[in-house]
């Protein structure tokens, strides 16, 4: 059965922008933020405490977390790989993070240079502090449809990746359809099972839409109770590790699907469109939600 309502993750301005050609300035980003903040989203994901040598494009993230006007009730999570990223993201006073690995070895190699072991044992020094200093932290299970080095991932791995970021502390685990690869049954089996070892209000869905499959594959998901959806505005995204891989759901377009079910998301539409199109001319180029394009075709 579906739920009542749904919480968007928007991750726009980090996984949206993290694979940018050229450098998106921090004003904008900060923009950006504050826009989706009035659009009434809950969650804003707002970016990473990674390498920069990694990840260029968010080189700023100390100077965005700072500039952004943070309200009440609503979080700004960042992604953080190591102690190193967590202690960058405390010293400008971060309350809620996101560590992330992959169901896929090959995947997870190229992406922090760890296996998934290794990661894992990275992660359990900042689960601990993160305890102490009472920092809540997401988890991301990346490829757990497909990978672009390995092919198939066997659902096996995913459960396994996903129980063992729950067992480490971590409150929500986004299951990551990272090439955008997946299959509406394909993606309800993956979370089905997922969800005999996690329990389903503890887990979310994170689509990328590299085969037109990302709505598809949220509504199968939905109906099997998932509540949690993480989707970037304007239908940004990649993963800069995933070649190939192309942008995530477009939050309008969930937006849209959702309120035409009569799910509540507390999302303002008409200002999430504005916010999209306003991104799409920052970044040159047209947006990737359809429901943006329907709306200012004419
Ligand atoms: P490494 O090179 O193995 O790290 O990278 P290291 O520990 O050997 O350190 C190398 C250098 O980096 C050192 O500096 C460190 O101090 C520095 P040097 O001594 O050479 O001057 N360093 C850092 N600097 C700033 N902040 C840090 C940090 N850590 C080390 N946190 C590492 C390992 C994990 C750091 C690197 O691989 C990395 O940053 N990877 C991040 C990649 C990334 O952000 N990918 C995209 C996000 S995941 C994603 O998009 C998928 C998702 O959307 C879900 C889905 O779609 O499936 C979440
Ligand atoms: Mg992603």
């Amino acid at each position: 059965t579906f739920p009542k309502s749904v919480r968007i993750v928007e991750v726009g301005a980090r996984d949206g922008l993290q694979n940018e050609k050229t450098v998106v300035p921090a004003a904008t980003k900060i923009e950006l933020i504050d826009r989706l903040t009035a659009c009434g989203l809950q969650t804003i994901e707002a970016t990473s405490f990674v390498s920069p040598k990694w990840v260029p494009q968010l080189a700023d993230a100390a100077e965005v977390y700072t500039g952004i006007h943070k309200r009440d009730g609503v979080a700004y999570p960042v992604l953080v790989p190591n102690e190193k990223g967590y202690d960058r993201a405390r010293e400008v006073g971060v309350t809620e993070i996101a560590v992330f690995s992959a169901a896929s070895e090959a995947f997870n190699r190229k992406n922090i240079n760890a296996s998934i072991d290794e990661s894992i044992e990275r992660f359990r020094p900042v689960l601990e502090r993160a305890k102490a200093d009472g920092v809540k932290v997401r988890g991301y299970v990346s490829t757990v449809l497909g990978c672009p080095y390995q092919g198939e991932v066997p659902v096996s791995d995913v459960v396994r990746v996903a129980e063992r970021l729950h067992a480490l502390g971590c409150y929500e685990i986004s299951l990551g359809d990272t090439i955008g690869v997946g299959t509406p049954e394909k993606a309800r089996a993956m979370l089905r099972a997922v969800a005999e070892a996690v329990p389903m209000s503890a887990l979310a869905v994170h689509f990328h839409d590299t085969y037109g499959q990302a709505l598809a594959n949220l509504h199968a998901c939905l109906e099997e109770g998932v509540s949690v959806v993480d989707s970037a505005v304007s239908g940004t995204g990649g993963c800069p590790y995933a070649k190939g891989a192309t942008g995530n759901v477009a939050t309008e377009d969930v937006a849209y699907m959702l309120a035409g079910m009569g799910i509540a998301t507390g999302i303002d539409l008409d200002a999430l469109v504005e916010t999209g199109l306003w991104l799409s001319a920052q970044l040159g180029r047209a947006t990737s939600s359809r429901v943006a394009k329907a709306r200012s075709s004419h």
